[in-house]
């Protein structure tokens, strides 16, 4: 079968390669000429670990494509993917202005039954009025179905989350439509994937609800965390013990400095505007965006006070990325807390893995020291701040570390290192919600 994805982003990408890798011939389309151009060419325009080698084993087998032309792709198409980006406006909701000219695109190109395949995340309503705004200007003889089919990839573990997903959404009001959907990820059946089949409206929920709930577990355990430095508990135990129980599940409760990325900040934000919107207020998912706002202003409350005053300090930071494994720096909570320091007066010097790119090229030309590893951004810091947990943060030389540090003091926001272990080292150790 044919299809087409509009989109070469994220989702686009990865979604597409692994369409591909399901059988499918996939046409990438992206309006970006030099995009289109580097992917000719077996360039990725992001860090996603297993991309690059899924991009080229179905470019060689001649399964995916890559191509500015709309066109031809839509006239060689059963299945039109859209994945395109759905950022927030400024005001909490979703900037539609790229599905809207994808829209417009398809209803003039369109000329024989389609299948529009809505991937990208949209508020509930956006599908059925696609529905509508294609079928309008279309000849009377022929007809569109529209699916929802929202995304739950994670960045950096992005093609696992599309092989082996924990269920396919399909939404739609048209049964042929689900059908043939369900034909394209016929691998996933094969596997035992649940499929849930529904209407327009509860496929486009369902991602903002998934997302909110997610994202609730992190905001409640970040409070929990920030009560535990009060009372003398500690977060790591009350969690592990809490994920015990079956109904709650140990993940999405690790305390840190806040959710970023370029989903969760931007859902919540757009569910709760849902919610104000239609009178049914979210007032949980309310909480949830501001506890998040203000667990980044606890953090750099944390080093001020653990280093008395931060003017003139050289702090060295690890992790510029919202998570490990990626180079994306959206929303990244080190975003916020490098600019706070930088106010207060101290030197940064910095090292991540893979975003210290992407980190430059939103944060602009402020004064940072970017630095080529950890021991680098070590020497001569008054403390140290891990903001991301990378696999090669877990396994520093702590006691080369404190020799490095001008002062030995580390603020170990992702929780990943003992402090019992550390103080050995006479190494202060300040993490979050470890009052035990
Ligand atoms: C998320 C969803 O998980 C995915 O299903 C959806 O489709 C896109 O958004 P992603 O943004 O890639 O994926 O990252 P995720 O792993 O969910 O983490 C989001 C943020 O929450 C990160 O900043 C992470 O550091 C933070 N987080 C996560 C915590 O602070 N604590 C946790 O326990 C888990």
């Amino acid at each position: 079968m044919n299809l087409t994805m509009i989109g070469t982003g994220y989702v686009g990408l990865v979604s597409g390669a692994g369409l591909a890798d399901f059988g499918m011939n996939v046409i990438c389309v992206d309006k970006e000429e030099q995009r289109i151009r580097k992917l000719l060419t077996g360039h990725i325009p992001f860090y996603e670990p297993g991309l690059e080698e899924l991009v080229t084993r179905n470019v060689k087998n001649g399964r995916l494509t890559f191509t500015t032309d709309l066109r031809m792709a839509v006239k060689r198409s059963l299945v039109i993917f859209i994945a395109v980006g759905t950022p927030d406006n400024g005001r909490g909701e979703t900037d539609l202005s790229q599905v809207k000219e994808v829209a417009g695109d398809l209803s003039q190109l369109i000329d024989d039954y389609k299948v529009v395949v809505m991937k990208s995340t949209v508020p509930v309503g956006t599908n059925r009025w696609i529905k509508e705004a294609i079928q309008k200007s279309l000849r009377k003889n022929i007809s569109v179905d529209v699916v929802s089919n929202p995304e739950f990839l994670r960045e950096g573990s992005a093609i696992e989350d599309f092989m082996r997903p924990n269920r396919v959404v399909l939404g739609s009001d048209n049964v042929n439509a689900l059908a043939i959907l369900k034909d394209i990820y016929r691998s996933l059946y094969l596997i035992e994937t649940p499929f849930v089949l529904t209407n327009l409206e509860t496929a486009e929920l369902i991602k903002y609800a998934s997302n909110a709930f997610l994202a609730t577990k992190i905001s409640f355990i970040n409070e929990v965390a920030n009560l535990c430095e009060k009372v003398g508990a500690d977060v790591h135990q009350v969690a592990k013990a809490m994920g015990l129980d079956k109904r709650i599940g140990p993940k999405f409760l690790h305390p840190g400095p806040g959710f970023g990325g370029s989903c969760f900040p931007k859902d919540t934000a757009a569910f709760a505007h849902l919610g104000e919107a239609t009178g049914s207020p979210l007032r949980i998912v309310e909480s949830v965006i501001s506890v998040n706002t203000e667990q980044r202003t606890k953090m750099i409350e944390k080093i001020e006070t653990g280093l008395g005053s931060i003017a003139e300090k050289t702090i060295g930071v690890l992790g510029l990325s919202f998570k490990p494994n990626t180079d994306d720096v959206r929303e990244s909570p080190a975003l916020d807390i490098v600019r706070s320091l930088l106010e207060k007066g101290a030197e940064i010097k910095a090292y991540d893995p893979a975003g210290i790119e992407e980190f430059k090229r939103i944060f602009g030309d402020q004064k940072i020291c970017y630095c080529r590893d950890a021991y680098s951004v070590a020497k001569g810091a008054h403390a140290l701040v891990i903001l991301t947990e990378w696999n090669e943060f877990r396994n520093l030389d702590l006691q080369k570390i404190t020799t490095l540090l001008a002062q030995p003091v580390i603020f170990d926001l992702r929780n990943i290192y003992d402090p019992a272990k550390t103080a050995e080292l006479g190494l202060t150790h300040i993490g979050v919600g470890r009052g035990a």
